[in-house]
């Protein structure tokens, strides 16, 4: 495979987010915020530094709230327009900046992340594309993760994962994979196994919710068979392309939040406002007050 410049990246937010029920009875857990900005925000805009021009959206029906977050609101912008609001037209009209377009793929059935990907197959074709999963949201204050692998892929002409270590007693919740030793950054990967248990993993090396692949995935995707929790998985089609290409598993440098978890999402929100040009100061301050507060009625 000779890559060019990652063009497409495919974002599987079909899942229903039963986790952060209520709030996921109306609001896909894609669009609950961290500070200002819905968690698909923040992965658009990885996969736009990264080079991406066409954001494939695998939904399902009940997903019309990121269709309508990616669409132009005509009315709103009038009217910050009108009021000489141009601060906030600016960062309405760069949730898809120009020259970036959606398109927007149903998934009919939840049968699994694989499934979710063989979905988006039509509009992305014959070529290495990239697929971010917006639940881990990755932190840095360099170049996106996304961009950091597709900049490997390019030298490499290989399929790039994220990978990360993860407490041994963790594997469950991942894909897990085996490598060659890494040379700087990465590694090529022997084996991977979707959510082992611990006595099963083959180490403690867990893939994050970014891939640059070949378009070779689509075919490996085709004949895949229900893997782990009854599901077509992402991680069986890699295993099979293992034996045809290199693969590497790629350490980003960068923190991943676990936004699919509520402990995740309220760690990705502390970050976030302590990085913040003008939250950092007043969050300190309050964090450390409910801290102090805490301690007080411990001790009581
Ligand atoms: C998916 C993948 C898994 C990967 C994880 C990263 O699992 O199947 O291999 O490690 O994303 O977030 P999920 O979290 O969707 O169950």
């Amino acid at each position: 495979m000779s890559h060019g410049r990652i063009r497409k990246a495919v974002f599987p937010v079909a899942g229903l987010g039963t986790r952060f029920l209520p709030a996921t009875k109306t609001v896909p857990k894609e669009m609950l915020p961290i500070i200002d900005r819905p968690l698909i925000q923040y992965a658009v805009d990885e996969a736009i530094e990264a080079g991406c021009d066409t954001l494939v959206f695998v939904t399902n029906r009940y997903k019309h709230a990121v269709a309508d977050y990616f669409d132009k609101a005509y009315e709103l912008e009038q009217k910050l327009e009108r009021a000489g609001k141009a601060e906030q037209l600016e960062l309405v009209r760069n949730v898809l900046p120009e020259g970036v377009r959606a398109v927007f793929v149903t998934q009919a059935e939840a049968l699994g992340l694989g499934h979710a990907v063989l979905c988006a197959r039509p509009i992305v074709g014959d070529e290495p594309f990239a697929v971010l999963l917006p639940d881990d949201l990755i932190w840095n204050r360099g170049a996106g993760a996304l961009k950091q692998m597709a900049d490997a892929a390019q030298a490499s002409g290989a399929s790039v994962i994220a990978v990360e270590d993860v407490p041994a007693e963790s594997t469950g919740s991942y894909g897990i994979v085996a490598t060659d030793t890494f040379d700087g950054r990465q590694g090529r990967i022997r084996r991977i196994v979707e959510k082992p248990a611990p006595a099963d993993a083959p180490s403690n090396l867990a893939v994050v919710g970014r891939y640059v692949l070949s378009p070779r995935i689509f075919e490996l995707l085709e004949a895949v068979t229900p893997g782990a929790g009854g599901e077509i998985q992402l991680t069986d089609a890699i295993a099979a392309l293992l034996a045809e290409a290199p693969v590497y598993a790629y350490r980003f440098q960068g923190t991943r939040f676990d936004c699919g978890t509520h402990i995740g999402l309220i760690e990705a929100t502390i970050r976030y406002a302590l990085d913040h040009e003008k939250l950092s100061d007043p969050a300190r301050d309050m964090m450390q007050r409910a801290l102090g507060e805490l301690g007080v009625r411990e001790r009581d």
